[in-house]
């Protein structure tokens, strides 16, 4: 099979592309509704942290259309659907931890029934004292999980003997998922007790075991199918249990099918989101910005439980040195308690947190010495044979960053327009301009080393035709895709014969989530096997056919070749069939060289790295402090990418994704601890006007030196990354508005508000200087 590839490596449309475009892809909320289907409502607590007293549902039950009212009394099984650790209940027992945690539930004729009828319900609080915040949970030491601490060398020795030293902190915000397709279940009871259930998930297995422990089922008794989502973004990695489970507990109390669509308000309030940090550094440095050691302090928002804040608070630990040689560093990380709702996965999953620490201090450094930011960086950046080893013991072993760096640096012409940008800052007085080129390097797998494993189903049948079916998800990232050029290759038929069905856990069972950007990596590996397996077969068969090895037979543009015979593909499959040869394979695969110690945080978490760089030029109103992002150039690796049209996809949203993360997303809680932004009139994404006008995406080309699927390398999450280059070029131009230098507070998201109060911080004169007059 020495051949070029006919499939792989294609800049192939996504499979559901034009359905997308028609509005022709089914989504749960648009399957045909069985019938007798009841809708179901959450009704939620209206106190952060308080004692519940009592719960009358009397009113609630004997409303209009009201078929079936739950609370945690009546619950069959458990309670508990923690993913990792136990703390997030179905239904609050006796206790509220947050403003928005599900109380009870209601199933009625109509949406409309059910959401009147909750209104109607009486909940008896008494307040206790809530932590809203991460300071104050920094204060009352109030952690979900104990703190740990990553050290390697004497970060405070070197800072001591540092020739120049900076202290400060940073607040970096949290951020809504905002998938279109808001959080949706469908559960259909079966026979004996049986339960199927329509989940928009990126983790059908762990539905399928929280909805089997509520209503006390094994886990053969419940399925889970997903077709595609409508976006999922880390967000429904685990907080679609709780729509799932309580559909799914509704449906067994009525016996009939229950659909649960949570309402665009409601999802924000009561879904977890990306962590908010608060971060402390000190940094110890040299003339030339090498940093010769760090300290760092992460403290996030996990709100109310663990969920999944153990792994998210690791990775931030992790990439906080993003491209950069520590070699004296101690990131101590906090997972902060707080009577908010529980934080979750989010696209990067704590590792764009992590990442804002290190390029936030870089670019300090930078104004103090009154270097370029660029120089600091490049001056920092991990060696190729040297200065390669990561604060957790991993090698860097294939460091193309500053190869990489150095190719965006010359296409996107930087010096020049670092020269340009001054030289207009100097002569316009109310709008100024700001650059900025920041890395990345983000590492794949995920840390927990069980769930890198996955496993595939191909059924090939009489007529050719081929069905792939495997553990990932789709959320619009282009996986099933992917995942069928893959099997089309290996078949040598085209991508139009392998049609993928939906994700369900009675054909791939005990899957992972898709997430950790593994999903093509991991499935692309499990289904090359199972059609390898497969071809394998027809080969044999072939061979003797044709009198030639089984090694020498070919499979390519639909036809099986051995020396200069030939067979239609459709063709040796029907034989094969008459042959009475296995016609399904089942693939699995398992991610190499991962070892890691959790215990002592070394080892080797990851089993590659991506890397990407982004330049952005902004521009803002001195008076106003809106801003406008002018030009973006993108050179991101994608190893040998599997399919370029998605991957140049999954760059450009994940950019925009990031961007909107920084500047114009922002969350907000009131005094009672109630998020006042969870809708899009007060929640601003970016939109396709924000989409940056002069937007130029290009894909490195460099095969991953690891045997991932085809040599290319995931996707998914690092470009999100990208979008800090926004972040530091809007700081770059508040520094030249307001003529500061290092030390000037920034937070992110870097809102107009934000902007403008910057520059009206830095005009005003310090007392000191007031007394120097
Ligand atoms: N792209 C789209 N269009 N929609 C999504 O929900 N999720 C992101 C990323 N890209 C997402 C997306 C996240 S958080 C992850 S982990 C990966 O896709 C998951 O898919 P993959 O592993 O197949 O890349
Ligand atoms: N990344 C994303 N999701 C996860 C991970 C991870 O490392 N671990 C558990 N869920
Ligand atoms: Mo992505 S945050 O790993 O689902």
């Amino acid at each position: 099979m020495s051949a070029l590839p006919e499939t792989v490596h294609r800049p192939v449309a996504h499979d559901s592309a034009l359905k997308h475009a028609q509005g022709t892809a089914l989504y749960i909320d648009d399957m045909p509704e069985p019938r007798d289907l009841l809708h179901a409502t959450i009704g939620w607590s209206t106190r952060a942290h308080a004692r519940v007293l009592s719960i009358d549902l009397d009113a609630v039950a004997a409303a209009p259309g009201v078929v079936a009212v739950m609370a945690a009394r009546d619950l069959p099984a458990g309670n508990d659907i923690g993913p990792v650790l136990p703390g997030d209940p179905v239904f609050a027992d006796g206790l509220v931890e947050y403003h928005g945690q599900s109380v009870f539930a209601v199933a009625a004729e109509s949406v409309g029934a059910a959401r009147r009828a909750a209104r109607l319900a009486t909940i008896e609080y008494q307040d206790l004292p809530a932590i809203l915040t991460i300071e104050q949970a920094l204060a009352d030491e109030s952690y979900v999980l104990p703190t740990r601490v990553l050290r390697r060398g004497d970060a405070a020795a070197a800072l001591a003997g540092a020739g120049h030293r900076l202290n400060g902190r940073l607040a970096v915000g949290g951020q809504d998922h905002f998938y279109l397709e808001g959080q949706v279940a469908m559960a259909v009871p079966g026979e004996g007790g049986a339960m199927l259930v329509h989940s928009s998930t990126q983790h059908p297995t762990e539905v399928q075991h929280l909805v089997a422990k509520v209503l006390g089922l094994p886990d053969h008794a419940v399925t889970t199918e997903v077709r595609r989502m409508g976006g999922g973004f880390g967000g429904k990695e685990t907080q679609a249990a709780i729509v799932a489970c309580v559909a799914a507990l509704l449906a067994r109390r009525t016996g009939r099918p229950v659909k649960l669509r949570l309402d665009r308000d409601d999802d924000m309030i009561l879904t977890g989101k990306r962590h908010d940090f608060l971060i402390d550094y000190d940094v110890g440095f040299g003339d030339d910005g090498r940093i010769a050691g760090v300290e760092f302090m992460l403290a996030s928002r996990c709100g109310m439980s663990p969920d999944l804040s153990g792994s998210i608070n690791d990775r931030a630990m992790f990439h906080a040195d993003n491209c950069y040689f520590l070699e004296h560093v101690t990131i101590t990380s906090h997972r902060c308690k707080t009577h908010t709702v529980s934080n979750t996965a989010f696209r990067g999953f704590g590792g764009p947190q992590g990442m804002m620490a290190i390029e936030y201090v870089l670019d300090e450094i930078a104004r103090h010495l009154g270097l370029d930011p660029l120089t600091v960086r490049k001056a920092n950046f991990y060696g190729i044979d040297e200065r390669n080893r990561t604060p957790y013991g991993m090698v860097v072993e294939d460091n193309i960053i500053p190869a990489l760096v150095a190719e965006l640096e010359a296409s996107a012409d930087y010096a020049a327009r670092r020269t340009a940008v001054d030289a207009f800052n100097r002569s316009s007085p109310w709008l100024k301009k700001g650059l900025a080129l920041t890395p990345v390097k983000f590492g794949i797998s995920f840390t927990a080393k069980h769930l890198n494993q996955a496993g595939a189903l191909v059924h090939v049948y009489t007529d050719g035709s081929i069905l792939l079916n495997h553990g990932g998800t789709e959320m619009g990232q282009g996986l099933f895709v992917k995942v069928a050029q893959v099997v089309a290759e290996e078949l040598g038929v085209p991508l139009g014969q392998v049609m993928l069905t939906a994700t369900n856990t009675a054909k791939v069972p005990n899957t992972s989530p898709t997430a950790a950007s593994s999903g093509a990596d991991l499935n692309g590996k499990a289904a090359q096997a199972a059609a390898r397996t497969i071809r394998d077969r027809l080969a044999g068969l072939a061979a003797t056919r044709f009198g030639v090895p089984a090694s020498e037979i070919v499979f390519r543009e639909g036809q099986v070749s051995g020396g200069d015979q030939h067979i239609a593909f459709a063709d040796l499959v029907k034989a094969a069939y008459f042959e009475r040869i296995q016609l399904s394979a089942t693939g699995f695969y398992t991610t190499p060289r991962l070892d890691w110690n959790e215990a002592t945080h070394q080892g080797r978490p990851f089993f590659y790295f991506a890397y990407g760089a982004a330049v952005s030029e902004v521009a803002i109103d001195v008076l106003t402090g809106e801003a406008k992002v002018l030009r973006v150039d993108i050179l991101h690796d994608c190893g040998r990418s599997l399919n370029p049209a998605i991957d140049l996809g999954q760059v450009e949203g994940g950019f925009v994704q990031g961007m909107g993360w920084l500047t114009t997303e922002e969350l907000a809680w009131d005094a009672a601890g109630r998020l006042t932004t969870h809708a899009p009139s007060t929640y601003k994404i970016p939109t396709a006007a924000d989409v940056p006008r002069d937007f130029r995406v290009a894909l490195y080309r460099d095969d991953n030196r690891e045997d991932a699927i085809y040599r290319s390398k995931a996707v998914g999450e690092p470009p999100l990354m990208l979008g800090i280059s926004v972040f530091h070029a809007l700081k770059d131009a508040v520094l030249a508005a307001s003529g500061s230098g290092a030390g000037l507070r920034f937070d992110a998201p870097a809102t107009p508000e934000r902007v403008l109060l910057a520059i009206e911080t830095a005009r005003v004169p310090t007392p000191e200087a007031v007394a120097a007059e």
